[in-house]
């Protein structure tokens, strides 16, 4: 088991109906400790910048107009296999095949709007967290 650190956002789905402390509660409940977060309201340049790995997509621009449609929750949280564990909670990108007790089974409608983002990779972590939170915004492992 390792320490690790992973980027979460609660989209704009999640938000506006209301769900972002219970999802934040979710990971917590889980055992993940939130060790950043904020509320904010991604540009249309913003949001291509962090999904820019997918930018060749048919799904690109639905992707980045619904991401700047209103406001998200971004969060470091930090745990145990964070990343993945963080993704088990999360549930499958398409809600349709999203296990039972998972949070896109529970509260997502869609593939594009599925309520949560998690990084699929450290490495990935590390990049999307710095993307919006400078070092000084994190604190320090409370574990
Ligand atoms: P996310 O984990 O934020 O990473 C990329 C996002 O692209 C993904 O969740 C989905 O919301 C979205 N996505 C993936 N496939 C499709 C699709 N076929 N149609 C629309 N959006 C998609």
């Amino acid at each position: 088991m390792a320490l690790e650190q992973t980027f979460s956002i609660i989209k704009p789905d999640g938000v506006r109906r209301n769900l972002a402390g219970k999802i934040l509660s979710r990971f917590e409940e889980k055992g993940l400790r939130i060790v950043a977060t904020k509320m904010i309201h991604m540009s249309k340049r913003e949001a291509e910048g962090f999904y820019a790995v997918h930018s060749e997509r048919p799904f690109f621009a639905e992707l980045t107009e619904f991401m700047c449609s209103g406001p998200v929750v971004v969060s470091v949280l930090e745990g145990e296999n964070a990343v993945s564990f963080h993704r088990e909670i999360m549930g499958a990108t398409n809600p349709a095949e999203a296990a039972e007790g998972t949070i896109r089974r529970d509260f997502a409608e869609s593939i594009g709007e599925n309520t949560v983002h998690g990084s699929d990779s450290l490495e990935n972590a590390a990049i999307e967290s710095s993307y919006f939170f400078s070092q000084t915004e994190c604190v320090n492992s409370a574990t």
